[in-house]
């Protein structure tokens, strides 16, 4: 969840059975915004509820978007690849992913996304899951990002190597992790990549569970 020019906004909830998560409870979360990358379950598990009780407005991909409509989402935001749009704290452009997008149900999840986002104050680039593509240089261009958040683990996303080369790719120093540790596949050594990031003069950023920082 991020707060940004006075809205909160809440990317790929994974809580319910997500091992790390343990004590989160998903009722207490109301967040103003919810972005969804794609629709694996480690992303969109928890976005009904939360749609539901918040009453947020839930920005991804058409097909996702139209998907939890016919769950009986109210507030949604349909966008693809390469398009973005203004809200009220700021506008949303979605970037590619080199990934795959199966809904829960095994309805096709379009494409998978990234999100720019962007305003007067803030602005980061959210990978989604992906592998690594060299067209990060043009989502990071002119852009001096305050942080990206990209997938470590390796495996099912890219790994730590290719991330610090990504953060090359899209120019920023600050880079918070994600897609680790939650399965035995995706399990990385955090000190090892936290000096990995430090000797190219980067910081990488391991949040814990609950935690806050501010950018
Ligand atoms: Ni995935």
């Amino acid at each position: 969840m991020i707060d940004t020019a006075g809205k909160s906004i809440l990317f790929d909830p994974f809580i319910s059975s997500n091992p790390l998560a343990k004590g989160v409870d998903v009722t207490s979360i109301c967040p103003d915004y919810m972005l969804i990358s794609h629709g694996h379950g480690d992303h969109i598990e928890d976005a009904l509820q939360i749609a539901k009780q918040s009453n947020c407005m839930v920005v991804g991909v058409y097909e996702i978007t139209s998907w939890l409509q016919k769950q009986g989402v109210s507030k949604t935001h349909g966008m693809n690849i390469g398009g973005k749009w203004n809200f009220d704290f700021g506008s949303i452009k979605l970037t590619p992913a080199l990934h795959s997008s199966t809904l829960p149900d095994g309805s096709c999840g379009g494409n998978p996304a990234g999100f720019l986002v962007e305003n007067d104050t803030d602005n980061f680039y959210y990978s989604g899951d992906t592998g690594l593509f060299s067209d990060m240089a043009l989502i990071g261009k002119n852009k001096n990002l305050k942080t990206a958040f990209l997938p470590i683990g390796d495996n099912y996303t890219m790994g730590v190597e290719d991330a610090l080369e990504a953060s090359k790719y899209l120019g920023v120093k600050h880079i918070t992790a994600m897609h680790y540790d939650t399965f035995d596949t995706i399990r990385v050594d955090h000190s090892k990549c936290t000096e990995m990031f430090d000797k190219a003069g980067m910081k990488l950023e391991f949040m814990k569970v609950g935690s806050q920082i501010q950018l």
